[in-house]
């Protein structure tokens, strides 16, 4: 990877910090640019407030650091869209506008995450292929199509080099999800490893595709090293790493903590989660750019109940 200066939007959410963090290793500290709306918790290299909608602040900042990439990862997320339609939109797709049109004029490489919530009801459910209809039925789908067009259209119009994937639920240890309806899957580890039952707020057989962090942080940095005429998809590519309904994944935690409660009262949430697929399908990112998960059901739970278990101090889990 080439060492050029990254600008990290939305640097302090679940996925950001990881990424931020991991960038921060493989490049050092000072090459890696991390922004968002409010300030983290802890500073582990150069921090700056960007509220993506200051357009002009941004500006100013990829002037101030020479910045050549641009991690794009600040959102509205599903759940929290759909309390807020008008916010979501406007966060969603003004502050995408700002970052396209800053990249073409400054010539910046950009990630833009789209999601499986690109898909809706009328789209097949289980092996989603690569092309199908897009009809979603939340604001932060519709964001995520109309956003993976305008970033082809960037490409082809102006060859701003956008590269984007469509993330399914992202499970990781390191951070808690901000608002979306596979944060389930993050919470219930929680809970698990601290003894506490769980309520989840799906029913028991709703089956979503998921991702681990790691894997989801392999998909990223791949597909924006990959050479550029390896990459035949400029909307977003998908991407799949699992898939299970919250029975399963209970039952996959009660193999390693026997005693776990889990029990379901759904929620508005349930209905943004029937109108998504139970699983992807991914061959057009392993035939252009070799993507490969490393992560199942089975090894991200083991990894999740051992790192949450040092975290709680419950490492006797495993005793
Ligand atoms: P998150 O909600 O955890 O983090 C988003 C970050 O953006 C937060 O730190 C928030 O403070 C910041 N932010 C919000 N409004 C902002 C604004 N106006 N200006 C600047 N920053 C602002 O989200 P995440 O889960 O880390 O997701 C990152 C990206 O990946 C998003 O684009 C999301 O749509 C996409 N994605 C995530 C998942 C998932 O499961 N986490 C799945 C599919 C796609
Ligand atoms: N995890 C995300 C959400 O539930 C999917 O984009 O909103």
């Amino acid at each position: 990877m080439k060492k050029e200066t990254i600008l990290i939007i939305g640097a302090n959410g679940q996925i950001g910090s990881v990424l931020t963090e991991t960038l921060r290793e493989s490049l050092g500290r000072d090459k890696v640019i991390a922004t968002d709306i409010k300030k983290p918790t802890e500073e582990t290299g150069p921090f700056e407030l960007l509220d993506i909608l200051d357009k002009a602040q941004l500006h100013k900042l990829i002037r101030k650091y020479k910045v050549r990439q641009i991690y794009h990862l600040a959102a509205i997320l599903s759940a929290k869209g759909e309390q807020n339609p008008k916010m979501a939109w406007d966060v969603n797709m003004v502050g995408l506008f700002n970052v396209l049109e800053l990249a073409k004029e400054e010539k910046l490489k950009v990630f833009f995450p789209s999601s499986i919530a690109v898909f809706g009801s009328h789209t097949p459910q289980q092996n989603t292929p690569q092309e199908t209809i897009l009809q979603p039925e939340t604001v932060y789908g519709i964001s995520k199509v109309s956003g993976e067009l305008w970033c082809q259209y960037y490409f082809n119009k102006y060859g701003v080099d956008v590269r984007s994937v469509r993330y399914p639920g992202i499970i990781g240890y390191q951070s808690m999800p901000g608002g979306g309806t596979t944060d389930y899957a993050v919470e219930i580890f929680h809970y698990a490893v601290q003894g506490i039952p769980y309520t989840c707020f799906l029913k028991s057989d709703t089956e979503l595709p998921m991702l681990y962090m790691e894997d989801a942080i392999k998909a990223t940095l791949e597909v924006m090293d990959c050479a550029s005429d390896k990459l035949s998809v400029r909307t977003s590519y998908n991407l799949a790493g699992m898939s299970f309904t919250p029975a399963q994944l209970g039952d996959a935690i009660k193999k390693w903590i026997p005693q776990f409660e889990l029990s379901y009262e759904p929620d508005f949430r349930q209905e943004i989660a029937e109108g998504w697929p139970g699983s992807i399908d991914d061959q057009v990112a392993r035939k252009d750019w070799g993507w490969q998960p490393a992560f199942d059901l089975e090894k991200m739970t083991k990894d999740m109940i051992q790192k949450l278990g040092k975290k709680y101090r419950k490492e006797n889990v495993f005793a």
